[in-house]
């Protein structure tokens, strides 16, 4: 039988770091009741596009697992930050990787689009239809949050991280996995100004507005969460002892705290990265395995738990054998250009822009794009 084996690894995050002290220079907030309602302390705002992010993050991954761009087969693209929708970001990435031989896809199921990326991945190397792939979680939210809202611009913050899947006779990578969809609650966390129904006029292109009812995600995330993971477990005729590790989906402190204690799993078992990054949505799991092995947390052969929820309201759990190594092959000097403004300056000038970017997309470029290479 064949199986995905994990063989590579990296992260890329933004330097620039936003606190909670700098949220509460232009907003009714402060230290306190972020770090005790949510657990987060500070975040990351990309002075890049997503698709130089996830690039260094790439190259990071494929140094880690010794191989060349142009032996990937695959790469699945996993956010709900793209920088285009038209052509799709993979190519983008594609291309900047020099990956001629890749076939390359955008996967969107908001905060799990990196797990849902490595289901399709894991998927197409099981049934032989590829050999290699790289799946990627990536983030840019900071130029379409709406920093006027206090419910939701003190959760996001930006990142990427990349993994290499290779086929392998050996039963390792993704062992099993339960996906599903609260459907009946897609209204919950609604960003309206990022698609087609939103191209007549009614949100004026680049600007957002942002439905959320922290409340019921919070509810349905712990119920998702803990379904997930133990209907995985049980399929794959493993109990919670058997985890090394769970890497979850990091929204809410709490949140994880209640799905750990429905699983009966310590805190200690978690790997967390909320403090100082926040929700990165699609980035956040891939980020927190990379963060976990650099701190030597994955044992070889160990067995890892992944539970996740994201807007739709979709959810999931990954139970994955990871393999014998746990330090990369390889390193490169691949890295971002250093950030010209602070990660304060930076959202002090999206806020700025709101309303005036207009039909065209000027607005929005010269923000995004303007200190890429
Ligand atoms: N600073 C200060 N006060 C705030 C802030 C803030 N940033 N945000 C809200 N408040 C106020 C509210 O206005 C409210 O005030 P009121 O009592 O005077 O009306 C009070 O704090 C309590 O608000 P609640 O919404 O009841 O706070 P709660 O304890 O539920 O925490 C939170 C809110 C953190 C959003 C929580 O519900 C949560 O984590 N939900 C799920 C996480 C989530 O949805 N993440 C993003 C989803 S995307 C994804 O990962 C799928």
């Amino acid at each position: 039988m064949t199986y995905a084996a994990i063989t590579g690894w990296g992260k890329c995050m933004p330097p620039a770091v936003l606190s909670n002290a700098d949220l509460a220079t232009f907003m009714d907030t402060d230290d306190e009741w972020i770090s005790t309602r949510t657990g987060i302390r500070e975040r990351r705002v990309s002075h890049v596009s997503g698709v130089d992010l996830s690039h260094v993050a790439s190259v990071r991954a494929l140094a880690c697992a010794g191989l060349a761009a142009t032996d990937l087969d695959l790469i699945v693209y996993g956010s709900c930050s793209n920088d285009e929708q038209i052509p799709n970001t993979a190519s983008g990435l594609q291309y900047k990787l020099g990956a001629t031989h890749a076939a390359a896809m955008d996967v969107n199921t908001a905060c799990t689009s990196f797990l849902y990326s490595l289901s399709t991945a894991n998927a197409l190397i099981r049934t032989g239809a590829i050999k290699s792939a790289l799946v990627v979680g990536v983030e840019v939210i900071a130029p379409f949050m709406d920093w006027h809202n206090r419910n939701v611009a003190v959760l996001f913050g930006d990142g990427a991280a990349a993994v290499v899947l290779q086929a392998s006779e050996r039963p390792e990578g993704v062992l099993g996995e339960k996906l599903g969809c609260y459907a009946d609650a897609r209204q919950t966390l609604r960003v309206r100004g990022t698609g087609l129904a939103y191209a007549s006029g009614a949100v004026t292109y680049g600007d957002t507005l942002w439905d959320f009812d922290g409340q019921e995600i919070f509810k349905r995330a712990v119920v998702g969460m803990s379904h997930a993971s133990a209907d995985v477990l049980s399929r794959c005729g493993h109990g919670i002892d058997d985890i090394g590790l769970i890497v979850p989906h990091q929204a809410n402190l709490r949140i994880i705290e209640f799905v750990a204690r429905k699983l009966g799993a310590s805190m200690d078992k978690v790997f967390l990265t909320i403090q100082r990054y926040g929700n990165m949505s699609a980035a956040t799991v891939p980020v927190a395995l990379v963060e976990a092995l650099e701190e030597g947390r994955v044992a070889p052969n160990s067995l890892l738990l992944t539970p996740a929820f994201g807007g739709g309201l979709t959810w999931c759990s990954h139970l994955i054998r990871w393999g014998e190594r746990t330090t990369p092959r390889d390193g490169t000097d691949v890295d971002l250009p250093p950030p010209t403004r602070s990660a304060l300056e930076m959202v002090r000038q999206f806020m700025a822009n709101k309303g005036t970017a207009g039909r065209s997309t000027a607005g929005l470029n010269a923000v995004r794009f303007a200190e890429s290479p």
